[in-house]
């Protein structure tokens, strides 16, 4: 196994006991829902050797571990971007810690810019599926097999099963949810116009710089996985206004309440 995992799980291990089977990403702006967990116990980035350290605004940079409707999880509040120069196996390896600790089933959650016009800003967005178009890919090197194939097939990335599940749940908790692609940039510049004409003609709903890697590395190592876009903004171009990240924060802010509720509904109904 790969060392740094190795360490990783040794430190988080005793925090985790033996039933910690829940991991949740909380993207830009949706770091707070992790205030809701009970009996937290903090690991920093920076307390795992060899761990790649969080840097962006808005973003905390530790994992979480607590319990949340009496089932255990471990949530990492603040991810590792692409942008922020980390290869893509580097974002992988939280998921893999995760896998080791014995985490099943994973919430992937992420701020992202409207393609889909019929979607509006406070939206959320339940991922089907994916496109990556960053560039990269979490698996590029070496296979460790004991994580998973060297060929994973993509066909069921974003389970259908809990997918389903989750619109039943949204539906029970009166969050209206849209469901669409989610089709990741690499970052860091918002993309470009033109770019949002080719992901909305090539059949995204929405964009975003993160998700991918950790979907990918998820599935690879049976981890069943639902992703949770909210979309803080409409892509570029839509609107005759230009996108900051202050907007993306402010947007998260206001829709914390929905989102919150939907992620109860995912924590205790879904998983
Ligand atoms: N593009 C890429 N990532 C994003 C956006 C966007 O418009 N909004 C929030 N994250």
């Amino acid at each position: 196994m790969n060392e740094v995992i190795e360490r990783a799980v040794g430190i988080l291990s005793p925090l985790c006991g033996e039933y910690c089977k829940i991991g949740l990403i909380l993207g830009s702006g949706l770091g707070e829902y992790a205030e809701k967990i009970e009996n937290k116990r903090f690991v920093n980035y920076s307390e795992l050797p060899g761990f790649p350290q969080s840097r962006v605004e808005g973003h905390k940079g530790r994992f979480v571990i607590g319990e949340l409707f009496g089932k255990t999880v471990i949530c990492m509040q603040g991810r590792f971007h692409y942008y922020e120069g980390y290869p893509q196996s580097q974002i992988a390896l939280a998921v893999r810690v995760m896998k080791r600790l014995g985490v099943e089933k994973l919430l992937l959650t992420n701020a992202a810019g409207g393609v889909n016009l019929s979607f509006s800003p406070g939206d959320l967005m339940l991922i089907s599926d994916h496109i990556n178009f960053s560039g990269s890919h979490p698996l590029i090197g070496e296979n460790d097999a004991d994580f998973g194939p060297r060929f994973p097939d993509q066909t069921n990335v974003y389970d259908r099963e809990l997918r389903e599940r989750v619109r039943l749940a949204a539906k029970a908790a009166g969050v209206a949810l849209q469901e669409g692609v989610y089709m990741m940039f690499s970052g860091p510049t918002f993309e470009s116009p033109a770019e949002i004409v080719f992901a909305r003609t090539i059949g995204a709903s929405a964009v975003g710089m993160s998700t991918v890697p950790e979907a990918i590395a998820a599935t690879h190592c049976g981890i069943k996985t639902i992703g949770i876009s909210l979309i803080t903004n409409m892509a570029a171009g839509i609107l005759n206004q230009p996108l900051s990240h202050e907007e993306v924060q402010e947007t998260a802010a206001i829709a914390s309440e929905k989102f919150t509720k939907l992620v109860d509904r995912i924590v205790t109904d879904v998983f």
